[in-house]
């Protein structure tokens, strides 16, 4: 026991020393870091030939076998295949080598239902239209075929799995996410509150409460792959979300530990200072993964993407401005580009982002709240001040007065990024800005460059950005949370403009999510706003089913707007076919079950 906790410890020291010397620059060359120590999963021969030979077309399907050995016997194995003369470019050599050696993806799974699923939640009766309440009863149900279990084998014998374990079960987003997302988790979690599944709420949050406990953050998902990089720190908001829910004090005790580890982590080593408008020095917060190889689960394309480097350009930096991407959520945007729509011209690390210091803004607010309700005063005025410390700089580097608007901030070229993002509204959701009051005059400049920027114009949604780079965080994607947080944002406006392009929003969302469902019989991972349909191809990876979030946000909005909310008319959901929806819905719960 003393030696599991010991090697545990251990571990946390490393992981955290390892950001630590590469933040300063030194120690470790950034170009010898790997996504992780795994010499199967993150780097290596074995991974660069069963990559390159392309045996599967997602390069996400090879690092999440598990190992049917030792890993150095496989290596072994490998190296006397190798020896022996084999063809190692060959897809059907490496192909039969992955079958004798690992079992296929998936394996480390049992379908799991939630104990704690109820058939009427209570905000359903609030749902005025019949068509989008039976439409919101099936979403509820789809949490169903979402849920997952980790076999007792990953507890035992952790090394032969890329997957991370963790004690409780979980709702995974779907589709070729078979595990769990970190910030995909802040929606799911706000759908299964209104369909009052506290429990499974609770063992999630409990889940990353473990993570924080082994890593000192929250990693990008559950891969170890992941365990380098996170992804926009929301832990704590969900807390705060399932502490407003359940009145459970004894619980948020019990993580407030590890939400304090969480936010020092981002704090410590994901720190800026730069000099605001107002002449004085400003510490906010970046996206940064010292990760300096490509990610192995999309190996070919990050290789490919470095053969293309232009000369002169560090591949290590260029992997570690992809990882920094990643860990924004927004994989990948125009947003991180210095030109347009090359992938090449990434540098992440050099934009200080409006949407992770609102979230930083956000956690900071809740973190004095839930201190105060724990009756640690100081703690709690130690928070309020960060609050008001990330305003201050929120107003003096990011707000634009030209623009009207919060904007990006380039600390390489000191200078913002001018281009429309939805993010740039964000400080709108818990107003952190000004002194935390919010202000008419400022929601109208913000609604005013909306107009400006012709973004409220699509049927579909809200965009993402204008800019139609082909990636998958650009025009003309809508996403799931980016709707949640843009309506929130404009809902909570004194502006009453802003409050009515809310209802307005939610309104074309519904539209285009259950007009989608009629037609497809399936929720979406994101949506084109211009068209209403879901996207085909484009960017890394084929559009995903499932799915979580898309589930959570038109379960909020159901929820929030239910009295208001119509079924959209026949001409855009094709509503002839509503009386078959029953039957197509029981077929939906067949296929997506069938298909993760
Ligand atoms: C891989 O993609 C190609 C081209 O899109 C397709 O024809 C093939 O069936 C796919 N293979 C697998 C194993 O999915
Ligand atoms: C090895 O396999 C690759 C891919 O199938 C093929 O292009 C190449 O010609 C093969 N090399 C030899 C020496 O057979
Ligand atoms: C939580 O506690 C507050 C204050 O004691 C009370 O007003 C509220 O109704 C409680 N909520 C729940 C869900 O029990
Ligand atoms: C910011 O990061 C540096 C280097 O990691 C650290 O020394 C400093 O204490 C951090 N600043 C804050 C405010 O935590
Ligand atoms: C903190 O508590 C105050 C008073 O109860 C409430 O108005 C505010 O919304 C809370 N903030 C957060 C971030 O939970
Ligand atoms: C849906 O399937 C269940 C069990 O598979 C069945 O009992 C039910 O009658 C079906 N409902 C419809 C509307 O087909």
């Amino acid at each position: 026991m003393a030696c599991h906790r010991c090697s545990l410890l251990l571990l946390y020291v490393t992981v955290v020393f390892h950001g630590h010397t590469a933040a300063q620059g030194g120690g470790e060359d950034l170009a010898n870091i790997a996504a992780c120590d795994s010499e199967i999963y993150c780097s290596g021969r074995l991974l660069e030939a069963a990559q390159n030979a392309h045996v599967f077309n997602d390069s996400k399907t090879f690092v999440d076998m598990k190992m049917k050995s030792e890993g150095d016997e496989i290596l072994r194995a490998f190296d006397a295949l190798a020896a022996g003369g084999a063809n190692l470019s060959s897809a059907e050599v490496m192909r039969g080598f992955l079958d004798q050696w690992f079992d296929p993806p998936g394996s480390e799974f049992e379908v799991w239902q939630p104990t704690d699923w109820r058939d009427s939640p209570e905000f359903l009766n609030h749902v005025a239209d019949s068509s989008l309440r039976e439409w919101g009863r099936h979403v509820h149900q789809l949490w169903k075929s979402l849920g997952r279990n980790i076999k007792p084998d990953v507890r035992a014998r952790p090394h032969l799995y890329s997957l991370l374990y963790v004690p409780h079960p979980v709702i995974v987003p779907g589709g070729r996410f078979r595990e769990f997302y970190y910030w995909d988790t802040y929606w799911i979690i706000r759908g299964l509150l209104l369909s009052e599944m506290t429990e499974t709420t609770r063992g999630m949050l409990s889940n990353f409460a473990e993570m924080v406990k082994r890593f000192g953050f929250v990693p990008n998902g559950g891969r170890v792959y992941y365990s380098r990089r996170s992804q926009p720190p929301v832990l704590t908001l969900a807390v705060r979300d399932y502490l407003d829910k359940t009145n459970d004090t004894v619980f948020v005790q019990t993580v407030m530990p590890q939400l304090e580890m969480e936010y020092n982590f981002w704090m410590r080593d994901r720190n800026v200072t730069v000099r605001g408008r107002d002449n004085g020095q400003h510490v906010l917060n970046q996206y940064r993964s010292f990760i300096g190889k490509s990610r192995p689960e999309s190996w070919r394309e990050d290789e490919d993407a470095a053969r293309s480097l232009q000369s002169g350009t560090d591949p290590a930096e260029f992997h570690a401005n992809v990882a920094s991407a990643c860990e924004s959520g927004w994989d990948f945007s125009s947003r991180w580009y210095a030109h347009g729509d090359d992938v090449t011209s990434i540098r992440t690390t050099d934009i200080i982002p409006v949407d992770l210091n609102v979230f930083m803004c956000a956690c900071e607010a809740a973190l004095a709240n839930m201190s105060l309700l724990l009756g640690r005063g100081e703690a709690a005025a130690q928070y309020q001040a960060a609050v008001e410390r990330r305003r201050a700089a929120i107003d003096a580097v990011l707000w634009s007065d030209q623009q009207g608007v919060w904007l990006d901030y380039n600390s390489a070229t000191g200078q913002h990024t001018d281009r429309f993002y939805a993010s740039n509204i964000f400080p709108l959701y818990n107003t952190c800005y000004g002194d935390g009051t919010a202000q008419a005059d400022i929601e109208g400049r913000v609604v005013d460059y909306l107009k400006k920027e012709s973004v409220l114009i699509y049927p579909g949604g809200f965009p993402t950005s204008r800019v139609p780079s082909g990636e998958q965080w650009d025009f003309p994607n809508g996403w799931p949370p980016l709707q949640h947080l843009v309506i929130e944002s404009l809902a909570g406006s004194p502006v009453r403009e802003a409050q009515r392009l809310a209802q307005d929003l939610a309104q074309r969302w519904i539209n285009t999510n259950y007009g989608q469902f009629v037609r497809t019989q399936a929720m979406w991972e994101k949506y084109d706003v211009e068209t209403g349909e879901h996207p085909g191809s484009g960017g890394e990876y084929d559009v995903q089913v499932g799915f979580g979030w898309t589930n959570g946000v038109v379960l909020h909005l159901l929820d929030k707007y239910g009295h208001v909310l119509r079924a959209p008319p026949a001409s855009t959901a094709a509503a002839p076919v509503l009386h078959l929806v029953p039957l197509i819905l029981n077929l939906t719960a067949a296929v997506i079950t069938g298909q993760v």
